[in-house]
């Protein structure tokens, strides 16, 4: 049973992985706000530290959190804190006795861990440690196997690996509540998926993305890029009915050329219904169809509770509409008649995201979000360079390094209002709601100082795949 507490004492510590550390807050803020809750911070608060104190919450909204986060590692309930150890045991007497009691019985068991971040400490040191602890009224016995309660110290010795101090910057001890979500990025691992292509989204990726989009059971989330369909999978994960297009005939039929190693083309049964099928969520899967994002073939109308999308930027893939004869030249009149013969045609990345942020605006529900990777060129970028929309708020923007001179941006919006008329006028009042010409070079410079091996690779959990670009 969860033991409430107060308000005025409650807190709860997050153990943060440290990788994606961009995305954690926003990951973390979304799934409390699935709850209707706020993340409070305390003043002072270090974002980049793997260590977060939580004000506010209820042991339920923690849990909530752990069921989905894969940014951060475990929770506790907060007992004690300090710079010293001295620091730290004033800290935990402090705490009040009714709260510890339920957990220290003479009928239960427990065990202490102790953690250390950026430090490896000697066996010895940590049984030292643990003993230094004794004045914390334990009255169960010690069960190292299956203990009924789980206790941990958790020491931070800063984020710098070549200034290591002697002592830690600053220690916890804690009830631990939960474990994060870390162990999909290994079950879901691109590496071991049905089918996958060279554009494959990253799993924890996938499950971040789902995350900053509040995916939740029975949305409907679509994917206009849906490739190999890699957002979607994630998205059922978390119980909501998936769908997406894609204008590659097949990637969406599962056929063509295989992109793993040592095979030639794509083996039957290869598509994005098998991957759902592989993770036991078929039942989620809705359908996907060939179809070009810059003409989208949706009824009007709200439909999607959520877009999740990583769009190609013209560097593994190519940027490519259909379009007709009639848009490239002027032919003379009746000289093709009314016929339309489908050709290719270049599809700018400032029309891409345009597209996107409109097809957004009309057809998600309002609240409902869009999330999707902006590429940019790192010397150049500023935050003007985001794409906005009069419907659409934006949530939050963290960057992936690729390279030195290049990154991704995940950017994450939320409906606000419906398209009204006023809306057009606004879009061509602000340079802001226009597309952005310098998203159209990424291309370019993307090239202009990397190999293309090195850095198409970062942007792909790799290495299944065998052509480079
Ligand atoms: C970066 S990939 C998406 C990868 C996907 N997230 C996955 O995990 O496999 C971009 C996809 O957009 C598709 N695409 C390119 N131009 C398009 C267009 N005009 N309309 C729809 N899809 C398009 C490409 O075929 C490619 O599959």
């Amino acid at each position: 049973m969860a033991l409430h507490c107060g308000k005025t004492f409650c807190q709860y510590l997050l153990h943060l992985a440290h990788d994606n550390v961009d995305f954690r807050l926003p990951e973390i803020k979304s799934l409390l706000s699935l709850r209707g809750r706020k993340c409070d911070p305390p003043e002072n608060f270090k974002e980049r530290s793997p260590f977060w104190r939580l004000n506010g919450l209820s042991e339920d909204d923690v849990h909530s959190v752990m069921s989905r986060t894969v940014c951060a590692k475990s929770a506790f309930e907060l007992w004690g804190h300090g710079k010293t150890a001295a620091e730290l045991k004033s800290s935990l007497l402090e705490y009040p006795k009714e709260r510890m009691t339920p957990f220290l019985q003479q009928e239960s068991t427990y065990k202490i861990n102790v953690y250390t971040f950026n430090k490896t400490l000697l066996f010895k040191d940590r049984i030292e440690k643990i003993n230094a602890l004794d004045f914390l009224p334990f009255q169960g016995k010690v069960n190292l196997k299956h203990p009924d309660h789980i206790f941990c110290l958790l020491e931070d010795y800063g984020l710098d690996p070549n200034d290591i101090p002697e002592e830690p910057f600053y220690i916890y001890f804690g009830r631990w509540i939960a474990d994060g979500q870390r162990e999909l990025i290994r079950s879901h691992s691109v590496k071991k998926r049905h089918f996958i292509g060279n554009t494959s989204m990253d799993a924890g990726l996938s499950f971040i993305m789902a995350n900053h989009a509040k995916v939740k059971p029975h949305d409907l989330v679509y994917d206009p890029f849906v490739g190999t369909g890699s957002l979607l999978v994630a998205c059922s994960h978390f119980g909501a009915y998936v769908c997406g297009t894609d204008i590659d005939y097949n990637t969406i039929h599962g056929v063509g050329r295989a992109s793993r190693k040592n095979q030639k083309w794509r083996g039957p049964d290869e598509n994005i219904r098998a991957n759902l099928r592989q993770y036991g969520t078929e039942v989620f899967y809705v359908d996907v169809m060939v179809s070009d994002a810059s003409k989208p073939v949706w009824r009007k109308g709200t439909l999607f509770d959520a877009i999740i999308t990583d769009p190609p930027y013209g560097i593994r893939e190519s940027t490519r509409r259909t379009g007709s004869h009639k848009e490239i030249t002027n032919p003379p009149e009746n000289l093709f008649g009314e016929s339309h013969v489908p050709v290719s045609m270049v599809y700018h990345l400032s029309d891409v995201f345009a597209d996107l942020l409109n097809f957004a605006a009309y057809h998600l529900v309002l609240g409902g979000r869009l999330v999707y990777w902006l590429p940019v060129y790192r010397p150049e970028y500023c935050e003007e360079m985001v794409p906005l929309h009069p419907c659409l708020r934006l949530v939050s923007n963290c960057e992936q390094t690729l390279s030195s001179h290049t990154s991704r941006r995940l950017i994450t919006m939320e409906k606000t209002k419906d398209p009204e008329e006023s809306d057009a006028l606004q879009q061509l009042a602000n340079p802001r709601f226009t597309p952005n010409q310098g998203h159209n070079s990424f291309r370019e410079k993307y090239f202009s100082g990397i190999t293309k091996k090195s850095t198409a690779k970062a942007m792909t959990e790799p290495p299944q795949t065998k052509k480079s670009d």
